[in-house]
């Protein structure tokens, strides 16, 4: 017998978004209900069509088979996950996909239908499946769904026997129409993502709850009521507690304006309202929630059917320019989140989900942005209770075919099902502030199609789609209230905040593409943000990076930074994390999946360090020197939940510290508190810093965890010179140092192993043509004038030469070295100018004084605080996916580094320098592409700079600001080397 879902085809049909499923909802099914998860029977076709007869495996569910046997070097690459940006990894125009070439997996199983659900509603819920699911029930056709990221119900009363056992079979088809509107950048996969299971109600059910409650304590629940019998039942009502208060049905509500609450006699409406003195406001500061249950009667009182809900108290407005929430005009301090695991792929656990948003809570962040599809449901469940504002976008990306789409017809009923099935499923959540109709679709019909009915269906939230913003961001088009421009440049933004032609809140759906060694320029951003009215924050790109733990167990050496798997990103020999083109694709988009802020293990990326900084709560200012002004930076609390601790680190190597008070301050309010702490007459440089942690346990923290550490400098350093003593230096015929702790070098160095933003943003390329990355050195002369001896050398590159001295003065201790480098006008945007040598085995340790404990560069410093520092050198390295320069700390005033088994070494540079020490040269950084190739050199690398470029986010968006890059022409620097 033919199967009609088949014949019918309606993996080629954009008009046909399901067929035999349920309305979305906002009733989760999932408590009480039957697990359909475990391991099921598997077979994976090459095309939808083709015959089910093969051999059966298992395969898990949720699970893609993408990521099953990834090892198996005998798996067709169209089987493996193939990472792609922007195109479609077939030529097929929209909406045909490949038709001999469609990895199609059937998922099998039998399920026993309990025999006491006789007479019930009997319902098949699929997480989410992509992209086309088709159900089968002992061979019946059920059902069809699109829509990858959302859950679609069939009703199987009719199809099922209670008592009996059926065969229950789900046919995923990785390709379709809808492919052409899920072209998300990630990588694809095919399969089942989210939980199968199988829930039962009375025919007379709960078919809708919307729950509406504002700040003031209005509370407004409105049920909508079926019966699959047909009628309603005469006499049904509703009823509610919302934590002991009881709600009762309002009688006086009658939509149909008729004696009966009902509209029909096939669909009931009821209203619940009640006020809730004294309610505790919603907020991301202050997450209240309020536990509330619905519950559907008959006529005598049974409990036909009951939801429960989480309610959050919150108002959420756009007056004039701002987006308030509670009347308060709030920074949105957000990120881009994929539903992403390393081992999954796509499938993500209750325990994944809470470590994600409790890493974010504990880095600052209070906004999430769902990109670029509605979430796993769980993920806003722990918003609402963790505390984050979400921007819940649609699963629309159309991005190789943006401009057809947008207007074809044929995708209508796509966008409009998308769109009215996330805000259908999520309108409840105190968390979700703002609809967006999906991401880098072009602006079209469609697009207004769906946005009409957002707004028809829920007025109480913005709505917001970049792509609207086609005659710029105060366009009044139907699909954005926000401008919500990605990648702007900052300079952009605060032009037009100051134009005077602003209509709507201004807060980046992506900016700062953290992809690589990145985000630099953030606390830039974050002081324009601040000082400018209309500017209100925005979401960076992105949290993941999505790389896949994949074995590289072929007897290769495995250095430091393989990937390791909740082991701090660092070692696990015989694994890497993978990226595009690690599977064998032929087409991919290399490591541009891996842009996030925290490492696919979740380790965080040092920028995670100075976003908490940035986001910091408590704020400090020096105040003429008497005391000091603490400010409370937040919106919605006061101070009470913090504790302090002040510290103040002298440069004599001393840090002071004293418990701090926090003032009793209401949010906005300042004071100024006395100085805390005497100020040594000596010691040097001082640094006063307020340790802010947690006072008492948190649901995302416990008690003493680290929320900010603001700083403020109360004794700037006073220059001393190193002063020349009689002693011996000596030079090698090359003109370099000959030092018993050094194993090369100084020599000069401009280039650094390019970060990704380097190299997408076309400075690596400079770089290499102007021959930075092999310059040829030559000794001009070396001159001995005392004890001190001169080199002058020149560096010759491609095009232009660059003239290099050093002056080796012998000092107390140790020897001196001044350095004069002098670029062509030509070489007008280099990495670095600065020292680089390299030391004997054997120094491990590095302890500093100066900007840390993390990674930090001129443009990604704001957040490490100056003080007295101690890493192991092999903790200082940050093992980007792709190696590339990293390790950089910023505002070294000077650094020992020592190991136990060598005499160690201290350089004092003249002034706060960017410093690096690793175990690779720039070179072997540069030619790697995974950590799995490097090899750790025994010794050290040690560059001291007198100039670093800024890293900026070229990767993605605009390069560092001018004032963070090196110039061409003369630089100077010294610094003393002593052994210790
Ligand atoms: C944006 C896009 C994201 C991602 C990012 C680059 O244009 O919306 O999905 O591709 O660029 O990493
Ligand atoms: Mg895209």
């Amino acid at each position: 017998m033919t199967d009609p879902l088949l014949t019918l085809r309606p993996w080629t049909a954009p008009e046909v978004t399901s067929w035999g499923r349920l309305p979305m909802n906002a009733v989760d099914r999932r408590t009480g209900a039957h697990s359909l998860d475990g391991d099921w029977r598997f077979q994976l076709l090459s095309a939808p069509d083709a015959p089910v007869g093969g051999a059966w495996s298992t395969a898990a569910v949720p699970g893609v088979w993408t990521m099953q046997n990834t090892d198996d070097p005998l798996r067709s690459t169209v089987d493996l996950p193939q990472y792609l940006n922007i195109r479609m990894p077939y030529t097929e125009f929209p909406p045909l996909s490949p038709v001999d070439d469609n990895p199609t997996g059937v998922y099998e199983r039998e399920i026993d239908v309990p025999a006491d659900w006789t007479g019930r509603r009997i319902v098949l819920q699929v997480g989410a499946a992509e992209s086309v699911l088709l159900v089968h029930v002992d061979g019946r056709p059920v059902g069809v769904s699109k829509d990858s990221h959302l859950a679609a119900d069939f009703d199987l009363s009719d199809v099922v026997r209670p008592g009996g056992r059926h065969t229950l079979r789900l046919t995923v088809v990785k390709w379709s129409d809808a492919s052409h509107i899920e072209d998300q950048d990630h990588w694809w996969h095919g399969g089942i993502t989210r939980s199968v299971l199988l829930y039962t109600t009375d025919p007379l059910h709960l078919a809708d709850v919307t729950v509406r409650a504002s700040r003031d304590g209005e509370l407004r629940v409105d049920c909508r009521v079926r019966d699959t019998g047909g009628a309603l039942p005469e006499g049904w009502y509703v009823s509610g507690e919302l934590d002991g208060l009881e709600l009762t049905q309002d009688t006086g509500f009658d939509r149909a304006n008729a004696e009966d609450e009902r509209v029909s006699a096939f669909l009931g409406e009821a209203r619940m309202q009640t006020r809730v003195p004294e309610v505790r406001a919603w907020t991301a500061e202050t997450p209240e929630l309020y536990g509330l249950t619905v519950r559907l009667h008959h006529a005598d009182g049974g409990v036909a059917d009951s939801s429960r809900h989480r309610v959050g108290f919150r108002d959420v407005e756009i007056v004039g320019r701002d987006l308030l929430v509670n009347g308060e005009r709030i920074y949105i301090r957000g990120v881009n989140r994929h539903d992403f695991h390393p081992l999954t792929g796509r499938t993500v656990s209750y325990d994944d989900m809470r470590a994600d948003l409790v890493l974010l809570k504990r880095f600052g962040f209070n906004a999430i942005r769902t990109a670029h599809y509605p979430n796993d449901p769980t993920l806003y469940d722990l918003a609402d209770e963790l505390g984050f504002y979400v921007v819940d976008e649609a699963d629309i990306e159309s991005h190789d075919h943006a401009h057809e789409i947008a207007d074809d017809p044929r995708y209508l009923n796509a966008f409009v099902d998308r769109v009215s099935r996330m805000v259908l499923r999520d309108k409840n959540h105190p968390s979700v502030i703002i609809w967006s109709l999906g991401n880098e679709s072009d602006y079209g019909a469609n697009h207004d199609a769906a946005a009409g009915w957002v707004r028809r269906h829920d007025a109480t939230r913005p709505l917001q789609y970049e792509g609207a913003a086609k005659r710029g961001w105060a366009d009044p088009d139907l699909a954005s209230d926000i401008a919500c421009p990605m990648y702007a440049p900052l300079e952009d933004c605060v032009a037009h905040a100051l134009s005077g032609e602003q209509t709507k809140p201004l807060i980046q759906c992506e900016y700062s593409h953290a992809m690589g060694n990145s985000n630099g320029t953030l606390a830039d951003h974050w002081a324009a943000i601040e000082a400018t009215p209309g500017l209100q924050g925005g979401f960076i790109w992105e949290f993941w990076d999505h790389g896949i733990l994949q074995s590289v167990n072929d007897g290769r050496p495995v250095g430091r930074g393989g990937a390791g798997l909740y082991d701090n990103g660092v070692t696990a020999p015989g694994y890497r994390w993978a990226y595009g083109g690690d599977f064998g694709e032929k087409d991919h988009d290399g490591a541009f999946i891996a842009d996030g802020v925290v490492f696919p293990d979740r380790t965080p990326k040092p920028v995670m360090f100075e976003h908490r900084e940035l986001a910091a709560p408590v704020r400090l200012e020096l105040f003429r020197h008497e005391g000091l002004v603490v400010a409370n930076h937040q919106h919605f609390r006061g101070l009470q939940w913090l504790a302090g601790e002040w510290r103040l680190a002298l440069a004599d190597g001393r840090t002071l510290t004293a418990p701090a008070e926090l003032p009793s301050l209401l949010p906005g309010e300042t004071a100024v508190v006395p100085l805390p702490l005497a100020l040594p007459e000596d010691g040097g440089e001082a640094w006063l810093t307020l340790r802010v942690t947690t006072a008492e346990d948190l649901a995302w923290a416990p008690r003493g965890t680290e929320v900010c550490a603001p700083q403020v400098l109360l004794r700037a350093a006073v220059p001393a010179e190193e002063l020349p003593v009689p002693g011996t230096v000596e030079v090698d015929a090359d003109g370099l140092l000959v030092h018993p702790l050094l194993t090369a070098g100084p020599v000069l160095s401009l280039w650094r192993a390019p970060t990704d933003n380097d190299e997408l943003g076309g400075m690596a390329l400079r770089w290499r043509t102007w021959g930075l990355d092999a310059l040829v050195r030559k000794v001009v002369s070396v001159r001995r004038d005392g004890d001190a001896v001169t080199v002058l050398a020149e560096y010759a590159g491609t095009t232009g030469v660059v003239r290099h001295r050093q002056v080796f003065t012998p000092v107390e201790g140790g020897i001196r070295v001044d350095e004069l480098a002098e670029l062509p006008e030509e070489f007008d945007d280099v990495a670095r100018v600065g020292t680089v040598f390299e030391t004997v085995a054997g120094l491990d340790r590095l302890e500093w004084f100066g900007q840390g404990p993390w990674e930090s560069y001129p443009d990604r410093s704001g957040g490490a605080p100056v003080g007295h520092h101690t890493l192991a050198v092999d903790e200082l390295f940050t093992p980007y996916l792709r190696p590339q320069e990293s390790g950089g700390r910023h505002g070294v005033r000077r650094f020992v580094l020592s190991g136990p088994d060598a005499p160690g070494l201290v350089v004092t540079p003249d002034e706060p320098r960017q410093v690096s020490v690793t175990r690779y040269r720039a070179d072997d950084l540069a030619a790697a592409a995974h950590h799995d190739e490097l090899v750790p050199r025994a010794g050290c690398v040690v560059h001291v700079d007198a100039a670093h470029r800024g890293l900026g986010t070229a990767s993605c968006g605009p390069d560092t600001f001018p004032s963070y890059l090196v110039a061409p022409g003369v630089h100077r620097w010294s610094w003393t080397l002593r052994a210790l």
